[in-house]
C-alpha cells in the first residue's frame, strides 16, 4: 500500500500526465494569453525559478541547490536542464514521500541527489548548516500546518548560506483576511474527502511576517496576478477520482461560496469557479 500525504492524494495523476487542454484540467492557468499547466510548464518554471538563480550564480564558483518537498522533482529537473554542464551545481531533492524519491534513485541523473526525509526532522547531513545557495519550495509550504510553517522557514534558513535565497510558490492570496476565508473554504473541501490534513495556505502577508521574524530579507513577495487560474468541482474531478456524491457536495460548496460573494467566485463554462491565487516570494538570508 502506497503511503500518501493525505487521503485526497489517493488516485492522484502524476504531473507528467497533467495537461492544460481545457479550463477544467487540474493546474490549468492562463499566462501571457496561453493556457498552460502551472505544475508542468517548463517556461513558467524557468521564469519563476531558473531566471532568478541565473541572475546571481556564477560559472566559476560551485553552488548547491535544494528543492524542499520536491514531489516528482519537476522543478530541479527543469532548472538542471537550463544550467546544463556550464555550472558546477550540486542539487538535492528532498521529500518524505518515497514515491518520487525512489524514481530519482533509480535514474541516471548524477547531478540530482534524492533525500528521503521529513523536512521538519531534516538531519544535519547531507544538507549541512549554511550549505544551500538556492532553495526552492513549490506548492510545498501549504502542506504544513499554520503552527509548523514558522519552524519550516527556520529549517530552510538553517540550510541556507549567508546570502542564500529561497524561491517560493504556492496557492495563497495577498492578504491575511482573504487568507482566512480561503482556508475556511479549503477546509470545507477537505471535509468532502474526509481528509484529516491540517494543510494551511499562508497569504503573502503571513509568509512575509513569519520570514521577517526569522531574519530573512524580503526580495519579492506578491500575489502572482499575471497567471489566471481557477478551481471548479470539475477540476477536482480531473485530478482526484470523485464519487458522484463527492462531486455533488463540492458543487454545493462552490455554489454557497459564490452566493456569499466574499471570495472571487465566478461562473464560467457552466460551472462555479473560484480564482486560484498564487503566492510568489523570493527571500534571502542576509550576508
Ligand atoms: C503538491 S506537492 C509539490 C511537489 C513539488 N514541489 C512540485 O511543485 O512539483 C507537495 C509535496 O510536499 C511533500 N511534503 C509534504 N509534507 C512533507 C514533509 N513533512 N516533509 C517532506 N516533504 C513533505 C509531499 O510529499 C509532496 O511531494
Amino acid at each position: 500500500m502506497r503511503e500518501y500525504i493525505n487521503e485526497t492524494e489517493y488516485g492522484i495523476k502524476p504531473y507528467k500526465t497533467l495537461t492544460s487542454k481545457d479550463i477544467d484540467s487540474w493546474g490549468s492557468g492562463l499566462w501571457e494569453d496561453s493556457w498552460i499547466n502551472i505544475y508542468t510548464d517548463k517556461r513558467l518554471i524557468n521564469k519563476l525559478f531558473t531566471e532568478p538563480i541565473l541572475e546571481t550564480c556564477s560559472k566559476e564558483n560551485p553552488f548547491a541547490l535544494a528543492d524542499f518537498g520536491c514531489g516528482d522533482g519537476m522543478v530541479m529537473k527543469t532548472i538542471n536542464e537550463s544550467l546544463k554542464k556550464d555550472y558546477q551545481a550540486k542539487i538535492y531533492n528532498i521529500d518524505k514521500n518515497p514515491e518520487g524519491i525512489e524514481q530519482m534513485q533509480k535514474s541516471q541523473d548524477f547531478e540530482i541527489h534524492p533525500v528521503l526525509e521529513d523536512l521538519l526532522n531534516l538531519p544535519k547531513e547531507p544538507i549541512t548548516e549554511s550549505y544551500i545557495n538556492y532553495g526552492t519550495a513549490r506548492f510545498a509550504i501549504p502542506y504544513f500546518s499554520q503552527e509548523e510553517q514558522p519552524e519550516l522557514l527556520n529549517i530552510f534558513y538553517r540550510c541556507l548560506t549567508p546570502g542564500g535565497t529561497m524561491i517560493i510558490l504556492h496557492d495563497g492570496p495577498q492578504h491575511k483576511g482573504e487568507g482566512k476565508l480561503y482556508n475556511h473554504f479549503f477546509e470545507e473541501i477537505n471535509n468532502v474527502f474526509r481528509s484529516k490534513s491540517n494543510n494551511y495556505y499562508p497569504s503573502v502577508e503571513e509568509l512575509v511576517d513569519n520570514s521577517k521574524k526569522i531574519g530573512y530579507k524580503i526580495n519579492i513577495a506578491k500575489e502572482l496576478t499575471e497567471i489566471q487560474a481557477w478551481l471548479s468541482p470539475r477540476s477536482y474531478d480531473s485530478r482526484f477520482k470523485l464519487t458522484k456524491q463527492q462531486f455533488t457536495e463540492l458543487k454545493k460548496i462552490f455554489k454557497r461560496g459564490f452566493d456569499k460573494k466574499q471570495l472571487p467566485f465566478t461562473i464560467d463554462c457552466g460551472a462555479y469557479r473560484i480564482k486560484r491565487p498564487l503566492t510568489y516570494c523570493i527571500i534571502s538570508k542576509p550576508k
